[in-house]
């Protein structure tokens, strides 16, 4: 397809004929406008899948110079003709279209209304092949539901974050698999980028102008939207920065078949969220750190009451006893009417939750927090820091101010990375590891139970003289050797859920919460299964 080839990979429902798009190009196109992407000079195709095929393909392409990867949104564009009767389409859309229904999702409200509306103007449109129409859909979807020309990213499961820095700018993606790189879109024109922002925003039922030019909102999809307008703080023009929400979350079960952590870890962590210990999950921007958070909140025991506390809805849990909490901004220059953090988690105390979750902690919120889990609360935080001792003194200093004393309140803290690691001879990979799990012991005392070796890739565990396993032990009238007997059976148990792919968040939670009732029944069941290789 590109310099004059096809598409490569077929979907199954592909129809035969697929018109070949122009070679060699990479037009720079108006927002709204169809685009017609290809590889520039300099740059070969190293890796092509589909994202809604036959439609939109991505194609990873890599600079034959400096290795650069730039990612490439290939699109089958519409004909002349096509576009006529999109452009048709749209008008008609944009007075018939009827706001989504309460119970079903924008897309959803959109697919159902779209076949209905084409019905009715069946005369002012001409007759379409199913593959025009087709076509005319994908485009219509994809631009009516607001995301544009940055849809087919938003479609690629592969792709975290996708961010702007301003007019003129590449949109840049970070790629599970080739890391950041460059993507074939930029906003030319500020009229295009601010009005593409303000839909945006718009769509998250939020508010963005001159006056309120900082947004943090949640998109349908979950999604999480951080964008700026205009030249207000940004002197090089609107930007915007969106995390993709993963409908499907990560488990404890995922994360072991990936390597973030091992057996060990998750079972000690199981081990904690059972007896009601608090614990911080740290790391950089991106390192994995809501994403962690959220699958050990898998094991916390169904019948617990969680409360979650967040400036941006990311957490997901399967549980039925939990309540959300979302913080929310003000307006005027006495940002009236604010609910930050700090009175949510003030407001989340008096409802007697097991487990108070925070979202990420910052300011003087983390104070409130440490009181909660001085009254028995479990709590649960991420926070920023590359070392649990480094995030221990933020905790004490300005702006947390959490008293040194309080600071063993929270019994464990584990620090996740993105890091390098050997894939193979002369390969290397961005993975994310655990690299840091510690029991805290004072505002400057660790003792660590786990830490990664970067050259073996392996976790070296130290678990004797674990005070939190000894302390449960205590409080369960068990020995230690009881406790760790428990771990390994429960490694069974996970080593069992792997083999079954048990990783749905929900049916993840459900096997625990069985575990908690009967560990006899779900501990021989494990058992029947032997070995798995590999594992
Ligand atoms: N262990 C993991 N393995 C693979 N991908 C992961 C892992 N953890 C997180 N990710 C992916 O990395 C991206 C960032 O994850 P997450 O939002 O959890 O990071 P974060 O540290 O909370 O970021 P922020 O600092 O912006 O809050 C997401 O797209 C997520 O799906
Ligand atoms: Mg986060």
């Amino acid at each position: 397809m590109f310099k004059g080839k096809k598409h490569d990979k077929k979907a199954s429902n592909e129809p035969d004929i697929i018109e070949p798009m122009d070679a060699g190009k990479t037009q720079k196109v108006s927002l709204g406008q169809i685009q017609q992407s290809g590889i520039p000079e300099n740059y070969v195709e190293i890796d092509r899948y589909p994202l809604t095929p036959p439609f939109a393909y991505a194609v990873i392409t890599q600079n034959t110079e400096n290795l650069e990867h730039l990612y490439v949104v290939d699109e089958l564009p519409l004909t002349p003709k096509e576009r006529k009767i999109y452009n048709d389409l749209k008008a008609v859309l944009e007075y018939d279209l009827k706001p989504a229904e309460e119970n079903e999702t924008p897309q959803e409200s959109f697919r159902k209304q779209l076949p209905k509306i084409i019905a009715a103007h069946q005369d002012e449109l001409p007759d379409l092949s199913g593959l025009e129409a087709r076509k005319i859909t994908y485009y219509a979807t994809r631009d009516m539901l607001g995301l544009e020309r940055i849809g087919p990213l938003m479609d690629d499961i592969l792709i975290e974050d996708i961010s702007c820095g301003g007019l003129n700018k590449p949109v840049y993606v970070w790629h599970k698999k080739y890391e950041s790189m460059m993507a074939n879109i930029r906003f030319e024109t500020e009229e295009e980028l601010d009005n593409f922002i303000v839909k945006l925003v718009h769509l998250s039922g939020k508010h963005i102008s001159t006056t309120y030019p900082i947004v943090d909102a949640t998109l349908p999809g979950k999604h999480r939207l951080s964008a700026m307008f205009r030249r207000e703080v940004t002197p090089l023009g609107t930007s915007f920065t969106i995390r993709k929400f993963k409908e499907d979350p990560y488990t404890i079960i995922d994360l072991l078949n990936i390597g973030t952590i091992n057996e060990t870890i998750a079972t000690y962590l199981w081990m904690l969220m059972d007896n009601k210990m608090s614990l911080m999950v740290l790391g950089s921007t991106g390192a994995g750190k809501t994403t962690a958070l959220n699958a050990i909140s898998g094991f916390i025991p169904a019948s617990f009451k969680i409360f979650t506390v967040e400036e941006v809805a990311e957490i997901n849990l399967p549980h039925e006893n939990w309540v959300s909490s979302i913080s929310r901004t003000g307006y005027g220059a006495q940002d009236e009417g604010a609910i930050g953090l700090f009175e949510l988690l003030k407001a989340a105390v008096r409802h007697r939750p097991d487990y108070i979750v925070v979202g990420e902690v910052r300011g003087e919120e983390a104070y409130v927090l440490f009181q909660a889990v001085a009254t028995g609360h479990g709590g649960l935080c991420t926070m920023h820091a590359d070392q649990v001792e480094a995030g221990l003194k933020r905790l004490v200093q300005d702006p947390m101010n959490v008293p040194a004393a309080s600071i063993p309140l929270m019994h464990c803290a584990l620090v996740v990375k993105r890091v390098n690691t050997r894939t193979g001879p002369g390969s290397r990979s961005i993975v994310r590891r655990v690299t840091q799990m510690s029991e805290i012991l004072g505002a400057d005392a660790v003792k660590d139970i786990s830490t990664w070796n970067p050259a073996k890739d392996e976790f070296e565990i130290n678990i004797s003289g674990s005070r939190l396993l000894k302390r449960i032990a205590e409080s369960n009238g068990l020995t230690l050797d009881e406790v760790r007997e428990e771990m390994e059976r429960r490694k069974r148990v996970l080593r069992w859920m792997r083999a079954h792919n048990m990783r749905d968040y929900r049916k993840f939670s459900q096997t625990v919460a069985m575990y908690r009732k009967d560990p006899e029944r779900v501990y021989r069941r494990a058992m029947k299964f032997t070995e798995i290789p590999g594992v």
